[in-house]
């Protein structure tokens, strides 16, 4: 069995999730998208209105925003993996409660465990506080590669505020999707990541 077939499995146990009540109130689970062996993993906070009505994370502005970025270091939606730390919509896209998320959180840690990526990306405070639990705010923490369980992280503002931000957080995000850039070029020190980065991910517990 390869990781894309139990993506697929845990996917489809996802769809029919009840152990919150967002379930209650989305049209979509909304678990992940992308190449299921990628080199690079995005990890957003939640489904907005257009990822809870097609089921894709990252279809709306923010979105849009996410594949500019890519596209500038010189990457494509469909080679990194997306998901979210919340796999359905808060009603009227309030943040995540605490409740939600550990109720989730272990979808994304599977997520990340099966993909087995070398770099992951956090997009915004809610998924950089889960993985790297420090209690720091985004701006502070990102510009910078963190090694994390074997891998680099690289934690960035999340679009949507980006968007909102103007052109001095786009800036920001350019510059840490450059160090991306530079982490995946950068062999030598991925080498000393190493071969045997498959493990269980004890983040979250
Ligand atoms: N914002 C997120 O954090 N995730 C999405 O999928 C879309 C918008």
């Amino acid at each position: 069995m390869t990781g894309h077939d139990d993506l697929m499995k845990l996917a489809a146990v996802a769809a029919g999730c009840t152990r919150c009540p967002l379930a209650s109130g989305r049209t979509t689970v909304v678990f992940g998208d992308g190449d299921s062996d990628a080199d690079i993993m995005f990890v957003g906070e939640a489904p907005g209105f257009h990822e809870d009505q097609q089921g894709l994370p990252f279809v709306g502005a923010a979105g849009k925003l996410l594949e500019r970025l890519l596209g500038e270091i010189g990457l494509r939606r469909d080679d990194v993996y997306i998901a979210n730390v919340l796999k359905c919509r808060p009603p009227g896209n309030r943040d995540p409660l605490p409740a939600e998320i550990e109720e989730c959180k272990d979808y994304l840690r599977r997520q990340l465990e099966l993909v087995d990526p070398r770099v992951v990306v956090t997009l915004g405070n809610f998924a950089t506080k889960l993985l790297l639990k420090r209690d720091v705010g985004i701006t502070r923490l990102r510009g910078q590669v963190y090694p994390w369980w074997r891998r680099h992280l690289v934690p960035t503002l999340h679009p949507a505020a980006a968007l909102r931000g103007g052109e001095r957080l786009l800036d920001q995000m350019r510059e840490d999707f450059a160090l991306v850039r530079s982490v995946v070029d950068g062999a030598e020190s991925l080498a000393a990541v190493g071969d045997d980065a498959v493990e269980q991910l004890g983040l979250f517990s």
